[in-house]
């Protein structure tokens, strides 16, 4: 089964992931129409688009997905909605929740109405293994219950309940993927592995909470985005889809091995307070979305290095960010050191 897509509204592309998606889909799919939604907040960037500004197909739109006009009048114009926007760091989850209730749940509503108002084929809502919670032990299939933990997961499950109920009440075409923690060029440097990354360069502190002994499944960008474009074409409607390699990796594996690749002192580690109401582990069952043809391409120490490369190759990518709003939050959020 394969859709035909001609022009979709891809929402929240200025971020990480989204940018690495419509870089993805430019190569694979250059048919495709493009128009991008994005606010701009911290963590949107104009410059991870720069390379289609001006190219046929392409459109940027600068706006909020919870302006419900804005928001409506895009929708006439388009076919499909992928949502990637989101507010997405946990930490900032921890010091602001209201700002993802707002942009999570509110602004995912505004875009189901929209879609649903004007007849749209698809609505694909990029989704979290975090709605799960931590996850002691075994790995989350599709079909287990959401225990966010945080107010970031919180907002991400509210998200898909009202997605969900959409679906179940209007009839919307609904696709969710549940991705697990993506690395790779173009990432924000408040997640941990551009923080260490980035750090590592300037010879500053790794901080690692509490032990550094969180586990998380690593699923380098370009893995993810070729998951969603395979979910978005050939899954059947009504269908959600965990998206991970199965690979269980710490803190302080992740740490280790950057240091080990960058040749610098693994004494550059420091182990920091604790995040509070932090997940110890989540893991995924991949079975759906393996059943569905895809497969990780890029293992996790290919894709580090890839990734170390390219934060050394790219400081005026992210030098500019790490500056002013970014120190305060910095040091608001990396309490006193422990042990
Ligand atoms: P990001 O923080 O890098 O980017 C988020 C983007 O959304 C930014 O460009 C921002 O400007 C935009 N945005 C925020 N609020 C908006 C609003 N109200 N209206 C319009 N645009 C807005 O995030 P990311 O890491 O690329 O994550 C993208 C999506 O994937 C999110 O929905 C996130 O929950 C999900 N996800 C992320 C990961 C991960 O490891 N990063 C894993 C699984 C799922
Ligand atoms: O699982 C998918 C999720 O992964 C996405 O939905 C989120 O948007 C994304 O932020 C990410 O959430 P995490 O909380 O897992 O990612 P983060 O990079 O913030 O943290 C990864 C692990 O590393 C976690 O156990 C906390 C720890 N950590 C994080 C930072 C920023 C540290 O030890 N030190 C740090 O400085």
């Amino acid at each position: 089964m394969s859709r035909s897509l001609k022009r979709l509204l891809v929402a929240g592309a200025a971020g990480f992931i989204g940018s690495n998606f419509v870089r993805h889909l430019r190569s694979t799919r250059p048919d495709v129409e493009i128009t991008v939604l994005d606010k701009l907040t911290y963590a949107g960037n104009l410059a991870n688009l720069v390379e289609f500004e001006g190219r046929p197909g392409y459109r940027f739109v600068h706006g909020d997905i919870c302006d419900v006009d804005l928001v409506d009048s895009l929708s006439a114009e388009t076919d499909a909605i992928v949502n990637f926007a989101a507010e997405t760091h946990v930490d900032r989850s921890l010091m602001d929740p209201f700002a993802f209730i707002e942009t999570d749940i509110r602004g995912t509503a505004v875009l189901c109405e929209a879609a649903r108002k004007h007849g749209h084929q698809v609505f694909l809502l990029v989704s979290t293994d975090e709605v799960y919670g931590e996850v002691r032990e075994g790995r989350s299939t599709e079909d287990v219950a959401f225990r966010p933990r945080s107010p970031y997961s919180a907002s991400k499950a509210g998200a898909e309940h009202i997605a969900w109920a959409y679906a179940e009440s209007f009839g919307l075409p609904l696709l969710v993927t549940r991705g697990s923690n993506n690395y790779g060029p173009y990432q924000y440097p408040e997640k941990l592995i551009p923080v260490l990354i980035t750090n590592a360069i300037d010879d500053m502190p790794l901080p690692l909470y509490n032990d550094g002994s969180a586990v998380r499944d690593y699923i380098f960008v370009e893995d993810h985005c070729r998951a969603i474009d395979q979910v978005l074409h050939e899954a059947p409607l009504g269908k959600v889809y965990n998206v991970g390699t199965g690979v269980e990796t710490t803190g302080l594996g992740v740490a280790q091995a950057v240091l080990d690749i960058m040749g610098k002192p693994r004494s550059l580690i420091q182990f920091v307070a604790d995040r509070p109401g932090h997940d110890y582990r989540y893991a995924v069952d991949i079975s759906r979305i393996t059943a569905l043809g895809w497969e990780q391409r890029v293992t996790f120490a290919e894709g580090l290095e890839r990734t170390v490369q390219w934060y050394v190759e790219h400081p005026e990518w992210w030098r500019p960010l790490k500056s002013g709003e970014y120190w305060e939050y910095y040091r608001r959020n990396y309490r006193p050191l422990v042990g």
